[in-house]
């Protein structure tokens, strides 16, 4: 099969595209054919090596395609099913070998590219909306980066619950596209005060709950940025590593901060399904869409990668697989 292969880590052209064998399923798990991929912001870290994988290795934590064989004793899929799943990686492939427990069912009105667009942003986007500070009407709450893969997909969620969205984004093509998809406010952090605008847009009071996915160059303002008793979410770092914290610096405002990760909160088959579900309802009902402005064949990863970690896409960045 052709896939994306990566040798050692580096910049984008250590994305190679080789010929290499199909994987064989083993007890418990199918082979998918992949007709998408996703890509995701993870994918920048671990190519790069930040987040270090044994090389070699096929990238991509994010797929749909059609199962085309099984292992022994797999029962929640059968060969022919059309698929979805994150977590597993190598879906810069034509074929994936995923734990069958790890697999979502894809509905038939959701199309490959939409399989593989959903799945990591998009529960990403539910458990930091319901595990950290409950969303009422009226909530307050910032979201970094809100043009992004996940950043619009937690405006249109906590706009749908009926939250204040404030938006972080750096061009004014970004912020058209945050305030269509449903932020109320929206900030150009590249040349706005983030910090002030907020303040003003929350009557000087400041938001209830930041969700931060940017990391360095925004972490350490959310702090004066925030309301007393606020709560802010670090997960993500696509600008760098955030700056450390003195602990005690929490005291004055009586801060909560927290840390997320997507694969702690579907460590299990009953949460997984749970929160794909949420996210396809939503998809279904109409007022969650998935925006895939970005379309590559998989040879041209290496151009997919430059885009994203360029700040050049917004929403989805998908490799089409096959014909
Ligand atoms: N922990 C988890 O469970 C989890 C799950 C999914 C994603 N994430 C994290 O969430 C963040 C967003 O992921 P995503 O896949 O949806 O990506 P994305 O938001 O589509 O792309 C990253 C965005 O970050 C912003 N950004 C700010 N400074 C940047 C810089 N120096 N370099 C590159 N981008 C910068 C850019 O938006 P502007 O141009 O508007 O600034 C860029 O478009 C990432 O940090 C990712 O690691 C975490």
């Amino acid at each position: 099969m052709k896939a994306i292969r990566i040798t050692h880590t580096g910049d984008a052209s250590v994305l190679s595209y080789q010929e290499v064998p199909i994987p064989v399923p083993g007890k418990g798990e199918a082979l998918v054919k992949l007709k998408a991929a996703g890509l995701n912001f993870i994918d920048i870290y671990i190519r790069t090596g930040r987040y270090a994988r044994p090389l070699p290795f096929i990238p991509g934590l994010e797929g749909a395609g059609i199962v085309e064989s099984i292992g022994e004793e797999v029962t929640e899929v059968k060969v022919g099913d059309r698929v979805a799943y994150t977590g597993t990686m190598g879906s810069y492939a034509e074929f994936n070998v995923v734990k069958a427990s790890d697999l979502i069912l894809l509905p038939k009105e959701l199309s490959f590219e939409q399989g593989a667009a959903f799945p990591l942003q998009g529960m990403t986007a539910h458990y930091l909306i319901h595990e950290y500070y409950p969303i009422k009407k009226g909530t307050k709450v910032l979201v970094h980066a809100a043009a992004g893969g996940v950043g619009l997909l937690l405006v249109q969620w906590l706009n749908h619950l009926g939250a204040t969205v404030i938006g972080t984004v750096s061009t004014p093509e970004k912020a058209n596209i945050a305030k269509a998809a449903g932020a109320h406010y929206v900030i150009n952090y590249n040349e706005e005060d983030f910090v002030a605008k907020a303040q003003e847009y929350t009557q000087g009071i400041g938001p209830d709950y930041i969700i931060d996915g940017v990391g360095k160059s925004t972490f350490t303002k959310n702090l004066d940025a925030i309301r007393m008793q606020g709560h802010i979410c670090l997960f993500g770092s696509a600008s760098g590593p955030a700056d450390p914290l003195l602990p005690n610096s929490l005291q004055a405002k009586c801060l909560t901060i927290s840390g997320g990760s997507l694969f702690y909160f579907m460590s299990t088959r009953t949460q997984l399904v749970q929160r794909a579900n949420a996210v396809i309802n939503g998809i279904r009902e109409g007022w969650l869409k998935l925006r895939i402005d970005h379309v590559f064949a998989l040879n041209e990863a290496a151009d997919a990668q430059r885009m994203l970690e360029g700040r050049k896409t917004v929403g989805k960045v998908i490799l089409k697989i096959g014909e």
